[in-house]
């Protein structure tokens, strides 16, 4: 795979495909700028070699045209101070104002395509629209590892229109960093799981049990385990018919001699809001009316301890509602926990997944552990051992 690093960009138009689906709240300030900061390197490596950049993103997902809040002209603030120039916008990805504004970018500029989802032909991986895109600049950069999942017209199809395919500098980062954990991880190797439903993560835990020594179970998934065991959760998340394969992860789990550790107690509340009525209790005794959203403070004393015996680190999804300031303790514990390993313990540690690198940078800790991955889906799918169609777009 070629990188950015081998390549002159001098007198060239990059078309980048970067991965600019940030959270924005609802007057479209960005909530985690992450991915926006990852791609400065790529983009100034382009710049000052004597390139202009066209970059490329989707944000969230419209229904195949264009909607007001899905614009990405919302981000351009952002993306001036990150590159600290005055990046020019075409409010049509495809089009004659497009193939305008690329043909008069000079070296040193920048241009920003409007979402490539107000196309439908984008999703679909359509060729006719790859080739349109195509056409406005000489070389490919693919630096959207958080959508290398996906086998979009931008993310795969159009680099068949290019001799000239190559990985931005967080595409190969981001393999680089998931090969750490996926190989050569040095062991006590713990994963930390957690987020919503077990169905998202079922094929990751599945694969991971293979290679970790420990896996932490926590976040809304675990009160499907509990109900599974017999215990009471009140109104807690529960995917009712996941219970048994709960139970069946468990059993492989001891089969294949890996510890897991699950929560003993939890913060519940009797309203899903940042205000609702707390009590801490033992894991399986909620009471009726009430719902678990947080560990609780025997469970993050066992899971740091967990945390800091190990010297390989790898989490995906909060350990409760750390939307919620009162509920975002357990979440911002483990950080806390993950961060020390790293630091004292010289351990490896891999933060993936939108939610948990949230969480992380919003503790603050962003750069105190060894990596945030950009990815969410494109992070579990890579780790899952699935071949994804950006990266194979680049070979
Ligand atoms: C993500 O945030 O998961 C990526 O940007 C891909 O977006 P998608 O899940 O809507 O395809
Ligand atoms: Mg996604």
């Amino acid at each position: 795979m070629k990188t950015v690093d081998a390549y002159n960009f001098a007198g060239k138009k990059a078309l980048v495909r970067v991965d600019f689906n940030v959270p924005l709240d609802k007057e479209f300030n960005i909530t985690d700028d992450t991915r926006i900061r990852a791609t400065i390197p790529t983009v100034m490596k382009i710049v000052n070699d004597g390139g202009s950049a066209i970059l490329m993103s989707h944000l969230g997902r419209p229904k195949g045209g264009p909607e007001e809040k899905y614009s990405l002209k919302h981000i351009i603030p952002a993306l001036n101070e990150a590159f600290g120039r005055e990046v020019k916008f075409a409010d049509d990805c495809i089009g004659q104002s497009a193939a305008d504004l690329a043909a008069s970018l000079q070296p040193g500029e920048i241009l920003l395509l409007e979402n490539l989802r107000f196309y439908k032909e984008e999703e679909k991986g359509d060729v006719a629209f790859a080739e349109k895109l195509a056409k406005l600049g000489d070389v490919w950069v693919n630096d959207a590892f958080g959508t290398a999942h996906r086998a979009h017209a931008s993310t795969a199809v159009m680099g068949q229109f290019f001799t000239d395919r190559v990985a931005g500098y967080v595409m190969e980062a981001e393999l680089v960093n998931a090969k750490k954990v996926l190989g050569e991880a040095e062991r006590p190797f713990t994963a930390i799981m957690g987020g919503a439903k077990i169905s998202d993560k079922i094929l990751i835990i599945e694969k991971l049990l293979d290679t970790v020594d420990n896996l932490i179970i926590g976040g809304g998934m675990t009160y499907t385990f509990t109900k599974a065991q017999g215990g009471q959760i009140g109104k807690s998340l529960l995917e009712a018919d996941k219970q048994e394969l709960a139970l069946e992860l468990l059993k492989k789990a001891e089969q294949k001699g890996v510890k897991i550790y699950m929560p003993v107690d939890n913060v519940c509340a009797d309203d899903f809001s940042n205000d609702a009525n707390r009590q801490v209790v033992r894991t399986g005794q909620i009471p009726d009316g009430w719902e678990g959203l947080d560990i609780g403070p025997e469970t993050v004393k066992l899971f740091t301890e967990v945390v800091l015996a190990s010297k390989t680190i790898l989490w995906n999804g909060p350990m409760g509602v750390f939307e919620f300031e009162n509920f975002a303790t357990g979440t911002n514990a483990i950080a806390e926990a993950v961060v020390k390993a790293t630091e004292e313990n010289g351990a490896f540690s891999l933060i993936g997944g939108g939610d948990s690198a949230s969480a992380v940078n919003q503790a603050g800790y962003g750069d105190r552990v060894s990596y945030v991955s950009t990815g969410g889906g494109a992070l579990l799918e890579y780790m899952e051992g699935k071949t994804l169609p950006g990266v194979a777009a680049l070979d």
